[in-house]
């Protein structure tokens, strides 16, 4: 248990082995943590619990420290399991414990535990005395979940922000100031990317929200990761941009291919881009880490997608990875496809009707050429690739 700031206390978890999360959604190159937070102020108030799998550590922790009795309430700020998931346990030792929680924070609870315990529903502005502290609530839902809130202590000036602001980064230290901020801000955008995009717009007026309300933040506390405890408004103007069309300006080129003639389209089109002064990555979709390409595809001004046509549609990593550029709402990017085949050649059109549907501007017909592409159509290639930037930058 370590204090963050006077009387408030991390009991979290760190979890160094962590690959993959959401079960196998979400890559974690870096582990995570799971944040609990202890305030010892004349109530002690317990926010957030920890994964199941680490319910008895983190319970006999609290015991040692503690002890479970003297607990005087618990606040859920979110219940997915990766927070909520020892509440069970816990609760099996002191029942009467009362939950603060939103309204919908009790019926997720409910509908994982089956249980009925001491909910204490919460709105937005409700504030709790615990001494020297009052507990703000400020719900936040669907982002990420119906039930997602943070609570602000006001008087410590610090926000437990929950999923909001946090990244999957197990790290030695856990303040933002004795870290290599690099890796911390892969980490933050790579979460931002793959969990929040689909809800942007609510992001960009919560931000809004919390900024006009000018409390003093003198520390951003998430549930995963790193806290911000340096400067911690700067991950809430990064929310802030990143919820606004983010992009940083290059195209990202992806693509499968089968014998290689789609991905010499995929190099030449770069030629192309780069001609005109477009920096370009280039990725091989099906040995790519799918968060790490969306996390591209958010960072990207453009994307360019070519598969070759097996069974008249895409190759299955280009099929998955459509089917999740549509599912995170990405806005205000543009995107074509390329692609060779043998006799039907479907795949591009399949690409640009796709991309299309999930709100991309489409700046030019789809790219593709039977077998293996000559010299010509490599030439061709370079020209999309060219035209392409124009466009890109029109
Ligand atoms: Fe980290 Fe939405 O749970």
């Amino acid at each position: 248990m370590m204090e963050i700031k006077n009387k408030i206390f991390w009991c979290g978890i760190k979890d160094w082995e962590l690959r993959t999360f959401h079960g196998h959604e979400l890559s974690t190159h870096r582990g995570s943590t799971y944040n609990s937070y202890l305030i010892k102020d004349k109530k002690t108030v317990l926010v957030d619990t920890v994964w199941s799998p680490y319910k008895e550590e983190f319970v006999e922790a609290l015991e040692k420290d503690v002890e479970i009795k003297n607990i005087d309430m618990i606040v859920i700020n979110h219940i997915e399991p990766d927070h909520g998931g020892s509440l069970d346990y816990l609760m099996s030792l002191k029942p009467e414990t009362p939950i603060y929680c939103t309204r919908n924070g009790a019926e997720i609870i409910r509908k994982h535990f089956h249980k009925e315990w001491n909910f204490v529903i919460v709105k937005t502005g409700d504030t709790v005395n615990i001494g020297e502290y009052d507990l703000v609530f400020i719900e936040m839902p669907m982002i990420h979940w119906p039930d997602s809130m943070m609570t602000y202590v006001k008087g410590a000036a610090a926000v437990l922000s929950n999923d909001a602001f946090g990244q999957h980064f197990a790290a030695y230290s856990l303040f933002n100031d004795e870290l290599d901020e690099c890796e911390l801000y892969q980490e933050a955008i790579k979460y931002y990317a793959n969990i929040l995009t689909p809800f942007s717009p609510l992001i960009k007026k919560k931000v809004e929200q919390i900024k006009a309300l000018n409390l003093p933040i003198e520390m951003i506390a998430p549930a995963h990761g790193v806290i911000w405890r340096e400067n911690p408004m700067q991950i809430v103007e990064k929310y802030y941009q990143w919820a606004q069309d983010y992009n940083e300006g290059h195209a990202v080129l992806i693509y499968d291919t089968m014998y290689e003639a789609t991905k010499s389209m995929a190099y030449a089109i770069a030629e192309g881009l780069e001609i005109q002064g477009i920096k370009c990555k280039l990725f091989n979709a099906s040995i790519s880490d799918q968060s790490d390409l969306l996390t591209e595809i958010f960072k990207a001004k453009a994307i360019l997608i070519g598969s070759c046509t097996v069974n008249n549609t895409v190759l299955r990593s280009i099929s998955a990875l459509l089917e999740e550029i549509k599912a995170h709402k990405f806005k205000g990017k543009a995107g074509a496809g390329f692609g060779s085949y043998g006799w039907s050649g479907e795949a591009p059109r399949i690409i640009n009707r796709l991309l299309e549907e999930s709100g991309f501007r489409i700046l030019l017909e789809p790219l593709s050429f039977k077998y293996t592409p000559t010299a010509e159509e490599l030439k061709q290639c370079r020209d999309f690739g060219e035209r392409f930037a124009v466009s890109m930058n029109g």
